[in-house]
C-alpha cells in the first residue's frame, strides 16, 4: 500500500526523486492521530535548499490517491489518513480471497538450500541444536513462502576426531549391553569419561587419533563399532523430529564425503593454494588463521568435510542461496571455508551464507556436552507436553485429543521460546516463562487463534464478496497490521529473522484481543459481517504465521 503513496507523492514533486526513494523515507507516525504515513520532509530540504515546511505544504496540497482520504502538512512532515473504507475493504477481502496463501510469493525464485539441526552422532541432542533445528526450519518455510524451494538438509556428526575418542572409550569401558539399552545415554557417558581421563593419561588422545585414522582407513572393527554408534543414535533423533514435526530432505553426514576429499585435496593442490606446515597441509587466509585441510597424519578436518559438502552441493542443487545455520562460535570456521572457495574461483561462493545464533543460556550459563552439564531436549519437550496437559485436565478437561492438543501445546511453547527474540541473543530457558498463557509465548498465540476459532464456529463464515465497512479506532490498526504481513514475509527472508513473523504473531493476537475485550463480536447488528471477517482474516494471518515458525494451531485447546 505504500507502494502507490509513494509513486504519488514522487508525481507531486515532478519525479526530482523516485518512489523507490520516497518508499524508504515514509515513517508510521507516532500515533494513528497524526495519520496512517508520514513523510519527513527534511533530507529533500537540505537537497533543495528549501524550508522542509514549504516542501510538505507543497506536496500536501497536490497528493492525491485512490486509497487516501485526506493530507496534512505539519511540521515538515506530510501526514497522510488513508481511506479507512476502502483500505478494510481491500485488506479483508483479499485475505478471505488468498486464504493460507495471503503473502505468498508465487513466482518460481529457485532453491536454497539448509544445512540445520545437524547434531552429532552418539553425543545427546542438546538444546543447543534444538536452537538450530527450529531456526533453520523456520527459514525454511519461509523460503518457500517467499517463492523458493528449500532443500533441507541435515549435516549430521558422523564423523571425525570424537569418533576416535568414543572408540578408544568403548574398548576400555563400554558395556555393550547397557549401551544397547540406552545408547545415547551410556555412549555420553563413556564420552565424557574418556575427557575426565584424558587429562591424566594425554596418551588417550594420542589412542583417540590413532583409531580415527583407522575409521578413515577402512578398518573393519572401527568401521562396525562407528556404524552401530550412528545407527542407534539416528533413531533417538528420529523420535525427536517427529515429534517436532520437521522432516529433512537428505540426512548426509560428515561421513559421507569421506570418499570425496582426495579429490578436493588434489583440486586445491593443482590450484596452487595448499601449503605444507609442519607436515600439515593449509590454505593462507587473508585476515584471519589458515584454514587446515589435513593433518600431519593425513587425517582430514572438519573444515575439508565441509569444503566437500559445499562442492557437492553446488554441483546437485545449484543454488540461489546456501544457509548454514550454526552457532555464532563456528563463525571463524564459515568465514574461512568461504574464503576458500573463493580462492578456489568458484563465483557462487558469494551465495553462502553463515546464520549465526546465540547460545542457550541455564542459570546464565552456558550448556555443555563435555563435561556432562547437559539439558536434554527430549526432556525439556516431555516436560512443556506434560505441563501444557496439566493446563488442559484444569481448564478445559472435556475437550477431545487432549494429548494431541498437548502435545501441540508443549513443542510450541518450546519453539515460540526460541523465535521471538533476534537469533543472536542469547535466550535464557525457562520451563514456566515458555508455558505462560498471558505472557508472549506460543500458548498465547495459539490461545488467541483457539478463541477465534470459537467464535468463528457459532456464525455464517464471511465471504470475500461482502462489503465490509471500517469497525472503529480498535480495529483500524488490526487492518494495518493485516495488511504489513506479506512485507513481514519478505523481509524475515531478507534478513534471515524469524523473529520477525513471532513478532508480528505476538502484535497481531494482542491487538485482537484488545478490540475482543471491548466489542462484542456477535451482536446481531449490520456490522456484524465485518468484525467476523476482520476475525476470520486475523486467525488466517496467525495460523499461518504460526505454521512459518513450524507451530501448529489446534483449534480448540
Ligand atoms: N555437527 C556440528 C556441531 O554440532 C554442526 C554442523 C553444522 N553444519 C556444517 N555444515 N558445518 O557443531
Amino acid at each position: 500500500m505504500k507502494k502507490p503513496i509513494a509513486d504519488s507523492i514522487a508525481v507531486a514533486v515532478k519525479q526530482q526523486i523516485t518512489g523507490e526513494e520516497i518508499l524508504l523515507l515514509l515513517e508510521k507516525p507516532k500515533s494513528l492521530e497524526l495519520g496512517d504515513v508520514a513523510f519527513p520532509c527534511f533530507t529533500l530540504a537540505k537537497v533543495w535548499k528549501q524550508s522542509p515546511q514549504s516542501i510538505a505544504a507543497d506536496i500536501a496540497s497536490q497528493l492525491n490517491h485512490d486509497s487516501i482520504q485526506r493530507v496534512q502538512a505539519v511540521g515538515g512532515y506530510v501526514n497522510i489518513f488513508l481511506d479507512q473504507q476502502k483500505v478494510t475493504q481491500q485488506v479483508l477481502r483479499k485475505i478471505l480471497r488468498d486464504k493460507q496463501q495471503y503473502g505468498t510469493t508465487p513466482t518460481k525464485m529457485g532453491t536454497v538450500v539448509l544445512d540445520f539441526s545437524s547434531p552429532n552422532i552418539a553425543k545427546p541432542f542438546s538444546m543447543g541444536h534444538l536452537r538450530s533445528t527450529v531456526i533453520g526450519n523456520a527459514l525454511a518455510n519461509i523460503a518457500e513462502k517467499n517463492g523458493y524451494q528449500a532443500i533441507r538438509i541435515n549435516h549430521l556428526g558422523d564423523w571425525g576426531t570424537q569418533f576416535g575418542k568414543l572408540i578408544v572409550a568403548y574398548q576400555l569401558w563400554g558395556d555393550k549391553q547397557a549401551i544397547s539399552a540406552s545408547p545415547i545415554e551410556e555412549l555420553l557417558k563413556i564420552y565424557v569419561k574418556f575427557h575426565e581421563e584424558a587429562e591424566q593419561d594425554p596418551t588417550l588422545n594420542e589412542q583417540a587419533r590413532a583409531a580415527f585414522k583407522a575409521l578413515e582407513d577402512g578398518n573393519e572393527e572401527a568401521q562396525a563399532l562407528w556404524q552401530w554408534f550412528r545407527d542407534v543414535s539416528f533413531i533417538e533423533f528420529q523420535t525427536i523430529y517427529e515429534l517436532l514435526g520437521i522432516h529433512f530432505d537428505a540426512f548426509i553426514g560428515e561421513a559421507f564425503y569421506n570418499d570425496k576429499m582426495p579429490s578436493v585435496v588434489t583440486e586445491l593442490k593443482e590450484k596452487g593454494l595448499l601449503v605444507e606446515s609442519e607436515g600439515a597441509y593449509v590454505v593462507e587466509m587473508e585476515e584471519m588463521p589458515p584454514c587446515l585441510i589435513t593433518k600431519t597424519d593425513g587425517a582430514t578436518l572438519y573444515a575439508t568435510r565441509d569444503l566437500a559438502a559445499a562442492l557437492y552441493r553446488q554441483q546437485h542443487y545449484q543454488p540461489q542461496k546456501m544457509f548454514y545455520v550454526v552457532g555464532n562460535e563456528q563463525s571463524l570456521h564459515f568465514k574461512q571455508l568461504f574464503q576458500v572457495i573463493e580462492k578456489m574461483g568458484y563465483p557462487w561462493a558469494k551465495n553462502l551464507q553463515h546464520v549465526p545464533f546465540g547460545m542457550m543460556l541455564k542459570d546464565g550459563k552456558k550448556m555443555s556436552t563435555r563435561k556432562g552439564k547437559v539439558v536434554l531436549l527430549a526432556d525439556v519437550l516431555a516436560e512443556a507436553i506434560a505441563t501444557a496437559k496439566r493446563n488442559i485436565e484444569e481448564k478445559n478437561p472435556h475437550l477431545p485429543n487432549k494429548e494431541r492438543v498437548a502435545q501441540q501445546v508443549g513443542v510450541g511453547a518450546v519453539i515460540f521460546n526460541d523465535l521471538k527474540y533476534h537469533r543472536l541473543n542469547d535466550i535464557e530457558f525457562s520451563i514456566e516463562q515458555m508455558m505462560n498463557f498471558e505472557g508472549e509465548t506460543g500458548p498465547y498465540v495459539q490461545y488467541t487463534y483457539a478463541r477465534i476459532c470459537s467464535i468463528l464456529d457459532k456464525a455464517n463464515a464471511p465471504t470475500q464478496d461482502m462489503t465490509f465497512t471500517p469497525l472503529g479506532e480498535q480495529a483500524w490498526p488490526i487492518i494495518l497490521l493485516l495488511e504489513q504481513f506479506p512485507k513481514a514475509v519478505v523481509m524475515a527472508f531478507e534478513q534471515t529473522d524469524p523473529s520477525q513473523i513471532a513478532k508480528y504473531a505476538l502484535q497481531l493476537a494482542r491487538l485482537l484481543n484488545k478490540y475482543y475485550a471491548q466489542h462484542k463480536i456477535l451482536a446481531d447488528d449490520e456490522q456484524q459481517a465485518s468484525r467476523l471477517a476482520l476475525c476470520r482474516c486475523v486467525a488466517i494471518v496467525l495460523k499461518e504465521s504460526l505454521a512459518l515458525l513450524g507451530i501448529e494451531s489446534p483449534e480448540n485447546m
